[in-house]
């Protein structure tokens, strides 16, 4: 029955470590299977996505070892297999980046269609768009999507919509083409910004990412090369929301301010003070929230990954608050588990209404994915009195020692598998 059981109301107050960003990550292991020679990537976040990324590796002959738990050593020098179609990776959205990757590399792959959390129609059109583009053959037979070419040559590519997925995967596929890829109408996170650099330390000549132009002078190989991950914005701003609503004064560490100055600008809005250092954030709540208006966009936008964070402050803040999610359609299924806990909200197609309430108070709970899973953490610190919160898979897909950090931060949560354990934690709790 794994849950996590938790006792709301103690302020968050103290220093955490932030872990590598899973999004890059994800990807750069991916990338990683481009050169036959060894990779060594430091700062990989230990959590449920990037263990499944690293046995589908293995499943197609990719040597793994994890020289501690943050590093991992990789070597593709012998691939014996171009299908990726583990069990555990249709579970997860990143399986895509092994089209890209496999395709550049040796022009075929053959990956399971991606799974991923339940947020909205997630489509790849531009992800296919891209590799056709390029000249590859793309098709979808028996639940794979098989890619292959006898070339790959440098395209120009507009895409449609700004995506971070198909914006990698073309990357990927572009930086062993012959000759020059444009890709305009890029995504700019700085996940994509480190895909790019961790290419060009393996010898990829890469241009312009993180603006909205990347150009790709492809290459015949890429070599063996040692790299540190950035660390997760979307990790640290959920700190940052949880001082927030438990009115703690939480200080992240180990952070590249400015991918957090959308989420830092808002906390100041609703009336927490941010400090920034050269690698941390400091945020304190002393005063009251305060209500605003914000609408989910591409970087350098508010991240559609922080909107479940921030509608539980909104929902604690004093006056009514909007929030508009202009990326997934289906990203407020979350709601009806605050609405439980006395959150008053409501959801017009894509725009939550909030009316702010003094408090919530504790309930039994589902986490529906992964960032309202998390979210709902952080109202449940918030909260009076004790909830639970099932389907703690979601939140462990991209949440490295959830528990474990918040506990050091003063939080009384903790993980419990049976009824007993949970008897337990309410006893101790008091
Ligand atoms: C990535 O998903 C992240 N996942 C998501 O993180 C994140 O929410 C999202 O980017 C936005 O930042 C991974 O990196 C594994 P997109 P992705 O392609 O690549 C539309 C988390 O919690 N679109 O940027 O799937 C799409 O429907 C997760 O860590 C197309 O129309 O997102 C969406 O509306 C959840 N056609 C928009 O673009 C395509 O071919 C942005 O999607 C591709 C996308």
């Amino acid at each position: 029955m794994e849950q996590y059981a938790i006792k709301g109301g103690n302020p968050l107050v103290g220093e955490v470590e932030i872990g590598g960003a899973k999004n890059a990550a994800l990807a750069i292991l991916a990338a990683a299977a481009m050169t036959e020679e060894t990779v060594i990537i430091e700062n990989v976040p230990d959590l449920r996505d990037t263990m499944v990324m690293l046995q589908a590796m293995k499943s197609i002959g990719i040597q793994v070892e994890k020289p501690d738990r943050h590093t991992v050593k990789i070597n593709a020098g012998v691939v014996n297999n171009l299908i990726v179609e583990d069990d555990s990776i249709k579970k997860i959205r990143a399986s895509y980046y092994f089209l890209g990757a496999l395709l550049g590399k040796y022009k075929k792959a053959e990956v399971a269609l991606p799974g991923g959390c339940n947020i909205g129609l997630r489509p790849i059109d531009q992800h296919i768009k891209g590799f056709r583009a390029l000249g590859a053959n793309v098709r979808i037979e028996h639940g794979l999507i098989i890619t292959e070419a006898d070339r790959l040559i440098g395209s120009h590519i507009y895409l449609d919509v700004v995506t971070v997925g198909a914006t990698i995967n073309i990357m990927l596929a572009a930086a062993m083409a012959e000759g020059q890829t444009i890709i305009e109408n890029a995504a700019k996170e700085p996940h994509v910004v480190d895909v790019a650099n961790f290419l060009n330390s393996m010898g990829a000549s890469i241009k312009g990412a993180g603006t909205d132009v990347i150009r790709i002078k492809g290459v015949p190989r890429l070599h063996g090369t040692e790299y540190a991950i950035i660390p997760d914005q979307i990790e640290a701003g959920t700190f940052m929301f949880a001082a927030a609503v438990t009115r703690g004064d939480v200080t992240v560490k180990n952070v590249i301010p400015k991918h957090l100055e959308s989420i830092s600008a808002k906390l100041e809005e609703i009336g927490c003070e941010v400090e920034e250092s050269d690698d941390a954030v400091r945020v304190v709540a002393a005063k009251p929230l305060t209500h605003t208006h914000v609408k989910t966009l591409p970087y350098p936008g508010f991240p559609t990954d922080m909107q479940p964070q921030i509608t539980v402050a909104l929902g604690l803040s004093r006056g009514t608050s909007i929030v508009t999610e202009s990326i997934f359609e289906n990203r407020f299924k979350y709601v009806d588990e605050l609405t439980r806990m006395g959150a008053s909200i409501k959801v017009e197609s894509n725009t939550a209404i909030i009316d702010g309430v003094a408090r919530y108070t504790g309930a039994s709970l589902t986490a529906p994915d992964l960032r309202a899973g998390a979210a709902l953490v952080t109202a449940a610190l918030a909260a009076e009195g004790i909830s639970t919160i099932d389907d703690i898979k979601f939140i462990e897909r991209g949440y490295e020692d959830f528990p474990q950090k918040l506990q050091s931060l003063g939080a009384q949560i903790e993980k419990v598998n049976t009824e007993r354990e949970l008897q337990k934690f309410r006893l101790k709790v008091g």
